[in-house]
């Protein structure tokens, strides 16, 4: 019998993120470019009485230890779908900043479905996984897939993307995140007092053609003129301190600088390894974040780095 099953799982950041209307099932159309960054959670799953969450690490405050847990959600949808207990352990080591729109509740999800799959041998196969992460979250599929792809729907139909070289991101964290729903409701809140449409249908959710071909050139300078994230201005109204952030990211040497997701973490593109090391360097000494990550990506998506 399987003792333990560890699996190691990026965050991500969406290169492109432009917003469509409101569907009737509450969940938004969305044109996305999705990239993997090398900041990490590892997920250890190991058979136990019942369902336990216990989470450590850098990113830990703040993360449910219980079932409320995308993680323990996953396990407990795999279980059910084979007619199994979920009596597993799920550590998390988090290192993905949570509530900031890297993607971290559903990376530890994506990383409970292959987890637990390997531990209790029920061999989904890609596909079969990547229906469940559906229902987890709009996010989940991405983060099983790893690597880059573009997006659709309201994010979990994909077409992975290729890249001619990783780039360089860098990452401000904020002391405290912005909530998904939140921001949503924000946009189509400012597009109605604008006199915009925001039903379905009647709001276009087209990534620029430019934004794609820059991401699979891998030259960092002709990407950083392509980013865009149409949360921006409205995180920016939410939580006015990520004007700043972005000033120290962008006086630090950083190409351009862009909301990850919904928020509130910033992502600044380096031009390299140097140029990150500047940029991190930067925002660390400028007080406008809690704490920096230096990344790079794409990156796979989990895997299992021990099993036994
Ligand atoms: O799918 P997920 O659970 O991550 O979504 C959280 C919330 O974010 C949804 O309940 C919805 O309010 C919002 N959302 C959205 N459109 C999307 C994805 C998320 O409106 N495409």
């Amino acid at each position: 019998m399987t003792a333990a099953v560890t699996v190691r799982v990026p965050g991500k950041v969406n290169a492109g993120l432009v917003v469509g209307g409101l569907r009737r099932d509450g969940f938004h159309e969305l044109s996305t470019l999705f990239t993997t960054v090398s900041c990490y959670d590892e997920l250890t799953f190991t058979p136990a009485p019942r369902l336990r969450v216990t989470v450590s690490g850098p990113a830990a405050d703040g993360v449910p230890a219980d079932k409320s847990n995308l993680a323990a959600k996953a396990a407990v949808l795999l279980a059910a779908r084979h007619g199994l207990d979920a009596a597993v352990n799920i550590h998390i080591l988090k290192r993905i900043p949570t509530l900031g729109g890297m993607a971290g509740g559903s990376a530890d999800a994506a990383a409970a479905l292959v987890g637990c799959d390997a531990l209790w041998g029920t061999g989904l196969d890609y596909t079969e996984l990547s229906l469940l992460a559906a229902e987890l979250g709009s996010d989940v599929p991405f983060c099983l897939l790893g690597g880059a792809a573009l997006g659709w729907g309201r994010g979990e139909l994909l077409e992975p993307l290729e890249t001619a070289a990783p780039y360089h991101w860098v990452f401000a964290v904020a002391d405290s995140g912005l909530s998904t729903p939140a921001v949503f409701a924000a946009l189509d809140g400012r597009r109605k007092s604008a006199g915009l449409p925001t039903a379905a249908g009647a709001v276009p959710a087209e990534l620029p053609s430019g934004l794609v071909r820059a991401f699979r050139g891998g030259d960092p300078r002709r990407l950083a003129d392509e980013l865009v994230n149409d949360f921006e201005p409205v995180a920016l109204k939410l939580r006015p301190s990520l004007a700043e952030t972005r000033e120290a990211g962008l006086k630090a040497g950083a190409l351009t600088g862009l909301l990850s997701g919904t928020g509130a973490t910033y992502a600044f593109l380096a031009d390299g390894a140097e140029g990150a090391r500047a940029v991190a360097e930067g925002l660390s000494a400028s007080g406008t974040c809690a704490s920096v990550r230096v990344t790079q990506g794409p990156v796979p998506g989990p895997s299992i780095i021990s099993y036994y």
